[in-house]
């Protein structure tokens, strides 16, 4: 019986189209569980949407769409990029599923049964884009972790004795070090369970999208207890079939992204220990994708999709960029130049170029059979140097792949390549080639066989990461079922003297410029058209039911409202103005535009940038903090290189002086005016 190994994602929230910064931790983890599987372990791999909580209700509120639909729709969203993509999940997991449902009501009976859940008075500060709870601010404050104003919740809810913990987790990090993983997040956890840990609400009842608390219905589970529960749900834990979670749990590992790290390092260990629940055995953190030196994300607006990437070099570019160019658990910048030089570099003129040449050179000199190396007289040193570096490549990528450090595993892969390249330049098979006499024929089969056999160990080492072009070179090489093949036993040699070579055909053919210019224009049209996060929490509609022509054309581009000869409009006319309360959060002056002011504007479930002729009015100072009113749904315009994505209501007095919309009510961030 193969040893089980348990591998999880974050489960995604659907406020969100997918892009690649999500798809960043799936390879990661899609790696792993590859890998696993080709060294003989009994790999389960889950992955899937996080679709609860008061984040979600309102951006299904603000599309005008009920949760459930909206979180279908992006939900497939997520699993159709992952099925295009080729991850090999065994499990998806929806939280809006019975399944879980049903896993996370019999988790919360069991740690209130263990006396570890009661009920009390929550007052304090809530992030709903975090949908975390922040002690010691005031009503107002922003989150320390996203900048967005908190909301004040003062509700009855239920409360996990999270203080009860608090030394049995100090106990786990020290005895288990590896438990959070790198280092650096662990010394963060440490000294924040350090500093104390309050209760934890963990119910809510001021909305209603949630899984109600067993046998009280007026409260719905916080988000966070029913989110993190999915590892188990997933495997069965709560229902009548637990042959899965008997097999699998505990996790080997969970892999997270660093900002995250806080819920899954000290609540979801604390849940499990109250819940007596065996742990997982490590929680791995990566850094973030950043873009334009932002981190990516659908608030900053600056995402990138991994359809397009796909559309232009393909699944292992996308992949093999992200685990190569990345110091897994730093942060890492992505550019579509940098791309597109990696490409070129490692995948077209490195692997996919050694493959062609080698395998075209067996195919004119040796009918297409792998020659025999000669075993004495045309031997040379060199030739040993390669099955050197071989073994090296081999053992130096098992080490840093068992730690997860991709980029290096990576490199040190293609430091044969490179090491191959160099070999065949300077032994110059193509001249031996030429010649008919014996030495040089057998120069040529050791050259030509060294090279093919250097050609088999990085192409099975990268296998986990490239999967695709791997594939097709493995079977170029005469080999089958790659992803079969047991990575451990890999070593100098086994190729199959005298085998035949399948269909010779190029892996990677060369990106040129026109490549970075098509995936710039694919995004900016992404960004300024209808399926766009300029309109954020609409989900993508179009994507996957209907032609991309239609999808992607720009909302000025569609036909105008009607108006009637006597110059109404309908009520549905109107109804497509979304007009929305919004808080100010930045204003500035724009250099060299007397009348511009630049704001940054908060609408609960996202910040944006709009750019507005009120300078001449209002000093920006004596705008933050004010609420004012946005058309939300307007197609971003550039001012002065800047973005403007809405525009700000105002009367406009004689004179043009603009007089801001304004409320005397107290409103919350992102209602509709209607
Ligand atoms: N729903 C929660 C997780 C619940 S897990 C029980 C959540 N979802 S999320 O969609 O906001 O982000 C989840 C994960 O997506 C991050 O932790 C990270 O793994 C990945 N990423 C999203 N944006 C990313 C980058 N810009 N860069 C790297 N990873 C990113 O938090």
């Amino acid at each position: 019986m193969s040893k089980p190994f348990y591998i999880t994602t974050p489960i995604y929230y659907v406020n969100a189209r997918p892009h690649i910064g999500h798809a960043y931790t799936t390879i990661a983890c899609d790696t792993i569980a590859r890998r696993q599987r080709m060294l003989g372990f009994d790999t389960y791999f889950l992955t899937g949407t996080d679709e609860h909580g008061q984040k979600i209700e309102r951006a299904a509120q603000a599309a005008g769409t009920d949760p459930q639909k909206f979180a279908d729709e992006v939900s497939a969203q997520f699993r159709g990029l992952w099925q295009r993509m080729g991850i090999t999940n065994d499990d998806y997991i929806r939280t809006t599923e019975e399944r879980h449902k049903k896993g996370v009501g019999e988790l919360f009976r069991r740690i209130r049964d263990k006396g570890y859940i009661y009920k009390g008075t929550y007052t304090g500060q809530y992030c709903v884009s975090e949908e975390l709870y922040v002690d010691g601010l005031k009503p107002g404050d922003p989150c320390p972790t996203c900048g967005r104003i908190t909301e004040t919740v003062q509700e009855e809810n239920y409360f996990f004795k999270l203080s009860a913990f608090q030394d049995k987790l100090l106990e786990l990090y020290n005895s288990q070090p590896d438990f959070i993983r790198p280092e650096t997040r662990r010394n963060e956890v440490i000294s924040f369970v350090k500093s104390g840990l309050r209760d934890l609400s963990v119910s809510r009842s001021t909305f209603q999208w949630g899984i109600p608390v067993p046998d009280d219905p007026k409260h719905v589970i916080y988000v966070w207890l029913d989110a993190l529960s999915n590892y188990i749900t997933a495997l069965g834990y709560g229902s009548d079939d637990t042959t899965k979670y008997k097999k699998y749990w505990p996790a080997e590992v969970q892999m997270i992204g660093k900002e995250i790290v806080r819920f899954h390092c000290v609540y979801w260990p604390a849940f499990l220990m109250a819940a007596e629940i065996p742990l997982p055995k490590a929680i791995v953190a990566h850094g973030w994708l950043l873009f334009e030196e932002n981190k990516m994300s659908k608030s900053r607006g600056n995402i990138v999709r991994a359809e397009t990437i796909l559309d232009v070099l393909g699944n292992d570019a996308l992949r093999y960029f992200l685990l190569r160019e990345i110091v897994f658990g730093q942060d890492g910048s992505f550019s579509f130049d940098a791309l597109v030089q990696r490409y070129n570099a490692d995948l077209a003129n490195g692997l996919g170029n050694l493959a062609s040449r080698t395998l075209t050179m067996i195919n004119r000199y040796f009918k297409g059979e792998v020659p025999f190396p000669s075993q004495r007289a045309a031997r040379k040193a060199g030739d040993d140097v390669i099955a050197e570096q071989a073994e090296k490549a081999i053992k130096e990528c098992k080490a840093l792949f068992d730690q997860y450090q991709f980029s290096r595993g990576l490199e040190a892969a293609w430091a044969l390549v490179g090491a191959v390249d160099k070999y065949i330049v300077e032994n110059e098979p193509w001249a031996l080639g030429e010649k008919q006499d014996e030495e040089s024929r057998a120069r040529l089969a050791t050259v030509l066989y060294t090279s093919a056999e250097a050609l088999r160990i990085v192409t099975a080492l990268a296998h986990p990461v490239i999967p695709e072009a791997t594939a097709k070179i493995w079977a170029q090489l005469g080999l089958d079922g790659i992803a079969k093949f047991d990575l451990s036993t890999l070593k100098w040699g086994q190729l199959q003297l005298g085998s035949k070579l399948g269909k010779v055909e190029p892996v990677f053919p060369r990106a040129d410029k026109k490549a970075i210019e098509r995936m710039q224009e694919m995004e900016d049209q992404q960004r300024g058209g209808v399926v766009t996060d300029a309109q954020p929490g609409v989900p993508e509609k179009t994507a996957a039911a209907t032609p991309s022509a239609e999808a992607a054309k720009p909302e000025a581009a569609k036909p105008a409202a009607t108006v009637s000869s006597d110059g109404k409009i309908t009520i549905d006319d109107f109804a497509k103005v979304d007009l929305r309360v919004a808080q100010v959060k930045v204003a500035e002056r724009v250099k060299g535009a007397d009348k511009l002011l630049r704001l940054e504007v908060d609408l609960g479930y996202e910040t944006r940038q709009i750019l507005a002729g009120i300078a001449e009015a209002y000093a920006p100072e004596t705008l933050i903090g004010r609420k004012v009113v946005i058309v939300a749904n307007l197609a971003p315009r550039k001012m002065r290189g800047l973005e403007s994505n809405g525009m700000i209501v105002a009367a406009s007095l004689e004179g043009g002086k603009p007089v801001l919309a304004s409320f005397l009510e107290e409103v919350p961030l992102g209602a509709r005016l209607k």
